[in-house]
């Protein structure tokens, strides 16, 4: 809210305490698109009680220009910009300056900062040592949370967060070095030599090429392979308040670093019911394995004492078919068919995504597959280890962090993040010697 919606609210919206008689007017506020709010924040004050909303399913934490989700319509934007013209006609580095400058580039500024993003790729030697420190068989996104957080022990001239060019440093520094990270705790776990960046490479090249070269022989990245890598970072860069978007701006309000507040987020990102999903929808596709176990485990799905859902499948927001999953989804068919590959797995996928739609349970409930479902196959043929998918999701969910962080920090309504409780424990009681216990 600008001051001055915040100075001059034209709509209200009244809370009742009927146990006391005692209301409250408050605020409310329209935001460009999306549904109102209204603003709690001198409630508390007045009535002396708080809200309760656990998931925050009713709340809003922030207000935030970078992207917007409207569920019912399955729609998404980039700072204003539909996600489908986005992935049909844009880069993802070109929606990385977007998202973090607000507009897009013109050829300068492509230019000057796609050269400033090759040029900050290279790694402190020291955090080569770092990666040894791990056990041979650590999953990769121990390693991603551990070295994104170590960044701040090696890149101490980009912590002052109060200075705006030292927080794009780190932007750019966070964009640039997340594809080698990446990469080499992959060929750690393989006892594999780390290669370079190369500067002549794009993005998604770049990552292809530290994934998969040998320096014993030339590689030659698949330009199959490297657009859809580019289209799988561009489609997963930002998704409004998100479990580990809205860790980032809690961990950031305490004015932590922004490698430590990133760090937080990729652990946040790992879990099954956030990014860690796409790794999830393979296990689970291999583990259905063929098209005659699906009644049994949409069963399951079903079944409410049945801890099993039908993982990429529902989101919080969308109750429509997830924008970003149509586009992965046409991606998928692509990449298959530059491969000459038949994945018997996409084509489980696809019956699955079938027979939930003509499902009552999932139909009355709205869920459609999401950003996860069909990614990790595309992944899979280009040779991506399922280990990796997550990993993937967070190079290109770093840009949506960092932007929403510095967002949170220029924002002059922000403070330190601190939710309220409602408290169950006992009440006050007298502590009791041991011995008479
Ligand atoms: N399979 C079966 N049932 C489901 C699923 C699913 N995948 N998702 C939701 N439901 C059911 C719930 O059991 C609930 O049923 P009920 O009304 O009878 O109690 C109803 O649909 C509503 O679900 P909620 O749990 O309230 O939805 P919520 O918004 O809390 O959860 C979430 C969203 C976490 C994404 C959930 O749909 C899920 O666990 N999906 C599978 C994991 C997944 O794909 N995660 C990736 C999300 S996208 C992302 O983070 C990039």
């Amino acid at each position: 809210m600008s001051k001055e919606q915040t100075s001059s609210p034209r709509e209200t919206v009244t809370i009742i305490d009927n146990s006391t008689g005692k209301q409250v007017e408050l605020p409310l506020y329209r935001g460009t698109e999306g549904p109102a709010v209204f603003d709690i924040g001198g409630m508390a004050k007045q009535l002396g009680i708080y809200t309760y909303d656990p998931g925050f399913r009713s709340t809003a934490s922030c207000q935030s220009a970078i992207s917007l989700i409207d569920g019912p319509a399955g729609r998404l934007l980039y700072r204003g910009y539909p996600i489908e013209q986005l992935a049909e006609h844009s880069s993802f580095l070109e929606v990385c300056y977007l998202l973090w400058y607000g507009s897009l580039p013109n050829q300068q500024e492509l230019e000057k900062f796609t050269y400033s993003i090759t040029h900050h790729t290279l790694l402190h030697e020291g955090l080569r040592e770092f990666f040894q420190g791990f056990r041979y068989d650590a999953h990769p996104m121990a390693i991603m949370v551990g070295v994104v957080g170590a960044l701040s022990a090696f890149y101490h001239d980009s912590l002052d967060i109060h200075n705006p060019k030292v927080r794009e440093l780190s932007a750019h520094r966070l964009i640039a070095k997340l594809p080698t990270i990446a990469a080499w705790a992959y060929r750690y776990s393989k006892g594999e030599p780390f290669p370079y960046p190369r500067n002549e490479l794009s993005y998604g090249e770049n990552f292809l090429h530290m994934m998969f070269s040998y320096p014993t022989e030339p590689y030659k990245v698949n330009p199959v392979a490297a657009k859809a890598m580019d289209l799988l970072f561009l489609t997963h860069a930002d998704h409004g308040q998100n479990a580990s978007a809205s860790t980032i701006r809690l961990a950031g309000s305490s004015q932590a670093n922004p490698y430590a507040c990133v760090s937080a987020s990729v652990g946040t990102l790992w879990g099954p019911a956030h990014g860690g999903a796409n790794e999830a929808v393979i296990r689970m596709l291999e583990e259905i394995g063929s098209p005659d176990r699906l009644d049994y485990f949409i069963a399951r799905a079903k079944d409410r004492d049945d801890p099993f859902r039908l993982m990429g499948f529902g989101h919080r927001v969308y109750k429509n078919y997830d924008p970003r999953a149509k586009i992965i989804k046409k991606l998928c068919d692509e990449v298959l068919a530059a491969y000459e590959t038949d994945d018997p797995l996409f084509t489980l996928a696809k019956q699955l995504e079938e027979r939930v739609q003509q499902d009552e349970y999932f139909v009355k409930r709205g869920l459609y597959p999401n950003v996860d479902f069909y990614s990790g196959i595309i992944l899979r043929t280009i040779g991506i280890p399922t280990n990796m998918f997550t990993v993937v999701f967070t190079i290109g969910r770093a840009i949506g962090w960092i932007a929403q962080w510095n967002e949170m920090i220029t924002d002059n309504q922000t403070s330190i993040g601190r939710p309220r409780q409602l408290y169950t424990g006992p009440a006050q009681r007298d502590y009791i010697p041991l011995a008479d216990r």
